[in-house]
């Protein structure tokens, strides 16, 4: 197997300075070893509950976050330490979509600027006019209309139309890894069904494979695939989808299970969902923004 396209995660581990607790640090991520493969294209989701370090991993991933400890490796070699054409490389082949476009967007600009830029920084296109027919065919394959989208300013989209421009983006330069960070979360349930059938079909059509961040089950059921669970910085279970929520082995996946609210008003929650404050303290140091990613 070729170790080209290959992400691999080999006990990483990300500490952050932080008041208030006994050693002066908090641990983020305790230890995260995995691999992502771009041959056969898949979706892993990173599953667990909020401040379990899942975006701190994605930032490690993105290089915008050195870890304390271990490796990232990219065909083999330290992301950290790829020469500037490889690294060319893999800002091109590892794409994010985050929670909230609307960061990404400078408000003064229009939306189409995302999409230039892209076109730009990565040579799409030769031309003024290939350029606009990239730009109007990955809208198209993202359902939105060109004509309804281009020339308008970010507030004047809908947060599912601005997430799935950054959807177009990701058409357009065919990355081999998706790097998703929570990105359904504000989008209402039909948006999101959409959302996900569209990253589905990248996989399918453009062989991508994504790792798709939620704190939600339901969402990880629909993508299928491959599961990771994350508590307190730690992966405790992966697996396939299918098994690891029918027969979850670790305790912490089955309080997940259990978290999910049912659509039954006789059948309410009567356990209380408690959050450990020990991994969801506000940050206390500010996170080394290496290179503006879009
Ligand atoms: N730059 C930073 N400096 C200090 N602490 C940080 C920093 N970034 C994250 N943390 C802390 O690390 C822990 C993990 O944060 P992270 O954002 O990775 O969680 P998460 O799983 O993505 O949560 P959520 O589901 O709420 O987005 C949290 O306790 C957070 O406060
Ligand atoms: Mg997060």
């Amino acid at each position: 197997m070729t170790t080209d396209k290959v992400i691999e995660l080999r006990g990483v581990q990300q500490r952050f300075h932080a008041r208030g607790t006994p050693d002066g640090y908090l641990t983020a991520v305790a230890d995260a070893s995995f691999r992502l493969d771009a041959h056969p294209p898949q979706v892993v989701s990173l599953v667990g509950q909020s401040g379990s370090g899942k975006s701190t991993i994605a930032r490690n991933i993105l290089g915008l976050q050195r870890p304390t400890d271990g490796t990232i490796t990219y065909g083999g070699k330290d992301i950290f330490k790829l020469s500037r054409s490889e690294y060319d490389d893999y800002r091109r082949n590892v794409q994010p979509v985050f929670q909230d476009p609307y960061s990404i967007f400078n408000p003064f600009y229009r939306v189409d600027r995302v999409l230039w830029k892209a076109v730009k920084k990565f040579s799409l296109a030769t031309t003024r006019e290939a350029g606009l027919a990239l730009i109007e065919e990955s809208l198209r394959a993202v359902s939105l209309d060109p004509d309804r989208v281009l020339g308008r300013y970010p507030h004047q989209l809908s947060g599912g139309q601005r997430q799935r421009i950054m959807l177009a983006r990701i058409h357009m330069l065919r990355p081999a890894f998706v790097i998703a960070d929570e990105p359904v979360s504000m989008l209402d349930a039909q948006i999101r069904k959409m959302f996900l059938d569209i990253l589905l079909d990248f996989q399918r059509a453009h062989g991508m494979t994504t790792l798709f961040i939620t704190h939600d089950l339901s969402t990880v059921y629909y993508l299928g695939g491959q599961v990771m669970v994350i508590n307190k910085g730690e992966i405790v279970e992966r697996g396939p989808v299918t098994e690891v929520m029918h027969t979850p082995t670790h305790p912490y996946t089955r309080l997940l299970l259990d978290s999910i609210p049912q659509p039954d008003p006789d059948a309410r929650w009567t356990t209380r969902i408690t959050v450990d404050e020990s991994t969801a303290t506000p940050p206390t140091d500010t996170a080394t923004e290496a290179t503006p990613i879009i």
